[in-house]
């Protein structure tokens, strides 16, 4: 898929079918997603794969888009290794994750995978429900599988503004 057709392709996918990911396409997914770069490339990126029934039920618990997939990543950064400005007021933890994530998102639909990019859960639970140490902050979740056959696009998949109206040429 060339990259164009690799980012229209991608949307959020709502609805999973209960396939399980063959250990080789996840670990595929994984390796693209680590190649992102981040700030002084401290590679700050934890990532805590939820594949068992018992990991899958907590993240249920800590978020309600969880949208029956077989597997999700909690994407999370390790705050003692990320960027941070020394007047201690900017961090680059959600951007490393981001871009990780982004890389994530596109891989998984180049293998035949759907994804959502999930802000909607508790951070507070989570830390709670998966041990996380206190270094260890969650920033987004990713349900990721195998869409089911009815699943389509939501209608603001089809959304985006008109690139000249979103560019300033100076
Ligand atoms: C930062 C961010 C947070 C999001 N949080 C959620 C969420 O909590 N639940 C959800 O179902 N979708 C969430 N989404 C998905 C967006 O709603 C979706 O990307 C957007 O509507 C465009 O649709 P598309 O991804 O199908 O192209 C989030 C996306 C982003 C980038």
């Amino acid at each position: 898929m060339d990259f164009t057709t690799l980012c229209k392709e991608r949307y959020s996918v709502r609805k999973f079918s209960d396939k399980q990911i063959p250990e080789e396409v996840l670990n595929k997914v994984l390796v693209d997603g680590n190649l992102a770069p981040t700030a002084k490339n401290n590679n700050p990126v934890r990532l805590l794969i939820c594949k068992s029934e018992e990991a899958i039920q907590k993240a249920k618990e800590c978020s309600p888009c969880v949208y029956g997939a077989p597997a999700v990543i909690i994407v999370c950064v390790d705050k003692d290794i990320c960027w941070n400005s020394t007047d201690g007021k900017r961090s680059s933890d959600a951007i490393d994750a981001t871009l990780v994530g982004s890389q994530l998102m596109l891989s998984a639909t180049e293998n035949g995978l759907g994804t959502c990019f999930v802000l909607l859960f508790d951070p507070d639970k989570t830390k709670e429900l998966f041990s996380l140490p206190e270094n260890i902050k969650p920033i987004f979740f990713l349900p990721i599988g195998y869409a089911s056959d009815d699943c389509k696009p939501n209608e603001r998949h089809f959304i985006r503004n008109k690139v000249e109206d979103i560019t300033t040429i100076l």
